[in-house]
């Protein structure tokens, strides 16, 4: 090890290195590091400012355009925004071929990791066999141009074969996160009218297996628009195939013919729906398309991760079902050449050393997680991460929920050594990439905190009338339009609007946190305002879970909030009023946890739920959700006066500290 002096080797040294480092308020980019930086001018922001779409037109020209684009940003329709609208190009073609082209078809773009230790190189070669193989194959299964395809697959190299196949012949993608239950999974082919699906005979979780097809078989039938499943033979699960609707991916490659020209598709063409939980129980299509997302996926994997394309090994540690798989494991990396890891398996199996062991086999580099693994991790303790050799790492990153300074600095000690500066990056499933995050070589750091937009980027805090704050607590919008943004939802531009631009009209996206503002203009995002819980980074509607709770045959009501949670963040309490007569116990309750487990996902679970024989509701009916939340959370109760029963709270409040005994 290179960096041994900085090793931390005991419990009460990790201790008094982290009351060291909490007294520090910035931590500047290490000086070796800011050396080598790609970028290094801070000026870069200021020039970004007085141009950002000239800005964002020379992010975009670093890719490869059939057609160059003439126009950047037209923004004569607000909300709806185009970008590069008059030039084509194809997102495979930028992501395998060009890099081909350019002699690197042998590097690695994947180490593969299975869960039980197996390992695949694939190369930037081999992808691009595979993906005009498939893309011939959904094309002679009747898969057009526009045509939605469904993906519900672990995560195996053949989910990025499907994505790139899919991005070759102008077919959108509709990925479901593998946690989401074959409920869900058809929800989302029915919604999104997709013509077919690619899932996998089965799945692997912690060495135990689940039969995915017989699953999806279950539930899938009676969708007029789903002609075709293609299935990924992966745990040689037995599984039966329809005649006529399914076939065997490996089938499907070997009669397919090897040559798939990339088609030059409009910048604004879809590229893929994302469905993504939002405050109501139905889930929003997140619709991206193809210019603009590139750009911004390609910009900021570059300038926030410092790539080196030739020497980095890059590691997001997401699921690809999620926006962060699309942007950081799939698109960003592949558009920029680089290899990464890819590993589908859990951070504890076959051990809790898994993560730092696969660090220290591949050399990886960059290493993008979230909040809530660190947090694991911290529990678990030093002694997994200090088996291990992980000098080959010079930067981390994390996502998808706050970060709070005790996990960050536990990440920069522990993990990074104190070598390694920590990009905290926020942003959404609807921005595409990110937003608001340091840049690695300029930027100094402060613990918790998101730091600054990125150049192009214009971000500000607003009070509830609208009005700009420049230090304070309040509103997070977003003031530009901006290349990867959602260009609506997926046949709902009206809920598009609504969302995002009623309140403070159709040029101020509004984001749907809250956040403060300090005195250098750093942002720290607060969390959500609306009805959208976190879970470990996974995004949830309370709406969405209280329907399938009430959907159970036992329950007449539910109100569903989150508590705060030492590892994940966020967890889910269900208030739950069971139909006259019953009565709640274990048994009910795990089967109502289980219910919601079949019909959204075992990550929607409840945590735990609480008896209910009333909610506290207001005079005119509407469930008090603010109240729950205090009592989830072991509060005392704040503004009780439009409560029309107060008898109730005191009830709730006696049966959650009960829970609390119980839990601790
Ligand atoms: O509340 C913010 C939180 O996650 C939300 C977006 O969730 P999703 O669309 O699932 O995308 C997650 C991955 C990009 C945001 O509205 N969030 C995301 N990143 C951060 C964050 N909160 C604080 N800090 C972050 N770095």
């Amino acid at each position: 090890m290179t960096d041994n002096a900085k090793l931390v080797q005991s419990a009460a040294e990790l201790e008094r290195l982290l009351d060291d480092l909490q007294k520090v308020e910035k931590f500047e980019p290490p000086a070796k590091f800011r050396a080598r930086a790609r970028v290094r001018d801070p000026g870069v922001y200021e020039v970004a400012a007085r141009d950002p779409e000239g800005y964002w037109a020379e992010q975009a020209r670093q890719l490869h355009w059939d057609r160059p684009f003439t126009t950047v940003l037209d923004d004569s329709d607000p909300p709806f925004f185009t970008w590069f609208g008059d030039g084509t190009l194809n997102v495979s073609y930028n992501c395998l071929d060009r890099h081909i082209e350019a002699g690197l078809g042998d590097r690695v773009a994947y180490h593969w990791r299975g869960e039980e230790g197996e390992e695949r190189a694939i190369t930037y070669a081999d992808l691009h066999r595979d993906v005009q193989r498939l893309a011939n194959g959904l094309k002679d299964l009747g898969v057009g141009r526009g045509d939605v395809v469904g993906i519900f697959l672990p995560m195996i190299p053949e989910v990025v074969v499907a994505m790139l196949a899919c991005a070759r012949i102008g077919a959108p993608h509709n990925v479901v996160f593998g946690g989401f239950a074959p409920e869900s999974v058809r929800e989302r082919m029915e919604v999104s009218h997709a013509k077919a699906l690619i899932t996998v005979d089965g799945a692997r979780r912690k060495g135990r297996t689940a039969p995915i097809k017989r699953e999806v078989d279950r539930v899938m039938s009676g969708l007029t628009e789903l002609r075709s499943i293609v299935v990924v033979r992966h745990t040689g699960a037995d599984c039966p195939m329809q005649d006529g609707r399914d076939v065997f991916y490996d089938d499907l490659l070997a009669r397919s013919e090897p040559v798939c020209p990339a088609e030059p598709l409009p910048a604004e063409h879809p590229l893929f729906i994302l469905y993504s939980s939002g405050s109501t129980a139905k889930p929003k299509g997140i619709l991206h398309t193809t210019g603009g997302y590139l750009t911004g996926v390609a910009a900021t994997h570059r300038d926030v991760f410092d790539l080196r394309p030739d020497s980095d090994v890059f590691w997001c540690t997401a699921d690809v079902g999620w926006v962060t798989g699309h942007s950081y494991i799939v698109y960003g990396p592949l558009a920029n050449g680089c290899t990464s890891v890819m590993f589908e398996g859990a951070p504890d199996y076959p051990s809790k050393d898994v993560w730092w062991e696969i660090i220290e086999r591949y050399g990886v580099t960059t290493f993008y997680t979230a909040p809530t693994a660190v947090r694991v991790c911290m529990k678990w303790g030093i002694e997994y991460p200090n088996r291990h050799d992980l000098s080959s790492l010079r930067l981390l990153g994390s996502v998808g929920e706050p970060i709070n300074p005790k996990a960050w600095l536990w990440f920069y000690a522990v993990i990074g050594r104190q070598q390694c500066p920590v990009v905290d990056t926020w942003w959404q499933t609807e921005t595409g990439h990110i937003m608001i995050a340091p840049l690695p070589g300029l930027t100094p750091t402060k613990p918790g905190s998101a730091t600054l937009p990125l150049p192009g980027v214009s971000a500000a805090l607003v009070d509830l009338d609208g009005n700009e704050l420049a230090e304070g607590t309040g509103l997070l919008v977003l003031t530009r339009p901006w290349p990867g943004m959602l260009r609506t939802l997926y046949g709902d531009d009206e809920r598009y609007v609504s969302t995002y631009f009623d309140r403070f009209g159709p040029r101020t996206y509004v984001v749907g946190d809250a956040a403060r503002r300090d005195s250098d203009g750093y942002f720290w995002i607060i969390g959500r305002t609306d009805d959208v819980i976190n879970v470990s980074g996974h995004r949830l509607s309370t709406a969405e879970v209280e329907s399938a709770i009430v959907a159970h045959e036992k329950v007449a009501e539910a109100a569903v909030v989150a508590e705060t949670d030492q590892v994940t963040g966020q967890a889910i309490v269900a208030f739950v009023t069971l139909n006259a007569d019953l009565r709640g116990d274990d048994q009910v309750a795990a089967e109502i946890r289980e219910y919601v487990g079949v019909r959204i996902g075992k990550l929607a679970r409840p945590k735990s739920i609480i008896w209910a024989e009333d909610l506290p509701k207001t005079r005119s009916g509407k469930i008090m959700r603010r109240l729950l939340r205090d009592i989830a959370d072991g509060r005392e109760p704040g503004d009780v006066t439009t409560l029309g029963d107060p008898s109730v709270l005191h009830q709730l409040q006696e049966r959650a500290a009960a829970r609390g005994k119980a839990t601790s």
